[in-house]
């Protein structure tokens, strides 16, 4: 099911209302338009603004802005561009020169953390979407933590959005405005590595012709993001721990040590924690990065965030095509809910931008998936958690889903041990007699599904 809900986003300032329409036309949020203040503020008591994106203030405006934002229901404020602020708190800044993809994101990105998301309120997760319990969570953490200079350790599965959530943090922090500076630890040779993360003098290895800093003094004043931590030699682990512990190291071949003031964020999809366990990572390095741990909920943990995501990454590729955007049949949008998604959101991406090349027409439908989506509920092996999932937003039946997981369990037990009634019984926790009413009452034979309740 897509998401219906409209986001309404008023403009106002002398940006150039066109380009800003021409920017959010083609995306699911509502926009009004409002080139003059007076517009906005006489739009008295709605609450019910998403996100209010305005440029070019004057002082007056600004003030008359912060007013009429405190009293309708104090949406999130996008300023666009430099100018005078507005006294208001809940204010994400953009430079002028912002994309459409920027703005939509921002846009969609404060007004769905709006809502009842007061433990996320003024973070910008700008590009990060999601309105599930979990990615609230992730959100709730990394704002505490953005205003500290705390160490992070982001786990979780490939293609979870951990690299996201790091920049999230950093664009959130005091650091922002020195660079996030990004090493993949599994992608760099071991003996290169260390002359990436602290550099090295001239003449240090063959090849080293000239002196070069490493990637630790180019996130001075800043943020370090050591990706893919757990893939590091156990050489390097013991280095990175002194870096770390003195906040100093030296460049390979040199002799005199160097400070930086950085902040380290970690990432990994490994087990961490088992690794220790035996022995391939450092305990007392793992201590020193999980300070504050982050942990990335897999997809098929926040199923409600599918359609959202979906929806998003079809938006995305319509602007950046220009081409008119493709819209999910109810059932398509069903089965990948109800799919695993073992490579997540990155998987999820990727099959969008397959459907909005590969698809005829502007429905994506049910055929159009992948064979495995369809196989993988049809085999009466679909994922527990996936029969258990129900998407209350637009309201359920609460007795016949109920009875549809009922169903989906009997169905699950029965096929699991061949139709023998006692062994499923068995399975179920539940008397033989029990379950042979039951089985009658809903009428489930070899052969039923437990959509057909
Ligand atoms: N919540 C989200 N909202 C929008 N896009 C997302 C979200 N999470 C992930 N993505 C997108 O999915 C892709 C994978 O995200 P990212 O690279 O951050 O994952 P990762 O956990 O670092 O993966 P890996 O372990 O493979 O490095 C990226 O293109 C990212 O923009
Ligand atoms: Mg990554």
């Amino acid at each position: 099911m897509a998401d219906t809900r409209m986001i309404k986003v008023l403009i106002k300032g002398e940006l150039d209302s066109s380009l800003l329409m021409g920017m959010l036309s083609n995306c699911d949020l509502k926009i009004e338009s409002a080139p003059e203040l007076t517009a906005v503020t006489e739009v008295s008591g709605d609450s019910g603004y998403g996100a209010v994106v305005a440029s070019h203030l004057s002082e007056s405006d600004a003030s008359a802005l912060s007013l009429f934002l405190k009293r309708c229901g104090e949406p999130p404020l996008i300023l666009v561009g430099k100018g005078p602020e507005p006294d208001y708190g809940n204010t994400l800044h953009l430079d002028d020169g912002v994309g459409a993809d920027e703005l939509v994101d921002a846009c969609r990105s404060m007004a769905l953390a709006a809502p009842g998301a007061s433990a996320a309120a003024g973070f910008d997760s700008r590009g990060l979407i999601g309105e599930s319990e979990g990615i609230r969570r992730v959100l709730k953490v990394a704002n505490k933590v953005a205003t500290t200079d705390s160490t992070v350790l982001i786990t979780g599965e490939s293609g979870t959005g951990k690299e996201l959530i790091a920049r999230a943090i950093h664009r959130n922090s005091p650091r922002r405005n020195a660079p996030l500076v990004v090493i993949n630890c599994g992608a760099i040779p071991g003996e290169l590595l260390e002359s990436e993360l602290f550099g090295h003098e001239k003449g240090a290895f063959t090849g080293a012709h000239r002196a070069r800093p490493g990637r630790f003094e180019l996130a001075d004043g800043g943020t370090i993001f050591l990706d893919e931590i757990g893939d590091m030699s156990p050489d390097l682990q013991v280095k990175l721990l002194r870096a770390i512990q003195e906040k100093c190291f030296e460049r390979v071949g040199a002799t005199r040590s160097i400070h930086v003031d950085i902040r380290i964020i970690s990432a990994t999809n490994k087990d961490l924690a088992l690794a220790v366990e035996q022995k391939a990572f450092r305990e007392d390095l793992y201590y020193r990065l999980n300070v504050i741990p982050v942990i990335m909920p897999p997809l098929r943990e926040r199923r409600s965030d599918i359609p959202l995501l979906a929806e998003h990454f079809m938006d995305k590729l319509a602007r950046r095509t220009g081409m008119e955007k493709k819209s999910f049949s109810p059932e398509a949008m069903d089965t990948m809910t109800a799919y695993d998604w073992p490579g997540n959101v990155r998987e999820l991406e990727n099959l969008v931008e397959r459907f909005s090349v590969l698809v005829d027409g502007n429905i994506v439908d049910v055929e159009d998936l992948p064979d495995h989506f369809t196989a993988e509920l049809s085999d009466g092996g679909a994922p527990q958690d996936a029969a258990l999932f129900c998407d209350v937003r637009h309201g359920v039946n609460f007795q016949e889903s109920v009875e549809q997981h009922q169903k989906s369990l009997i169905l699950q037990a029965l096929n699991e041990s061949n139709w023998v009634k006692a062994k499923a019984a068995e399975l179920l926790s539940m008397k033989r007699t029990t379950l042979v009413e039951k089985i009658k009452k809903m009428k489930i034979e070899e052969g039923s599904t437990s959509s057909a309740v």
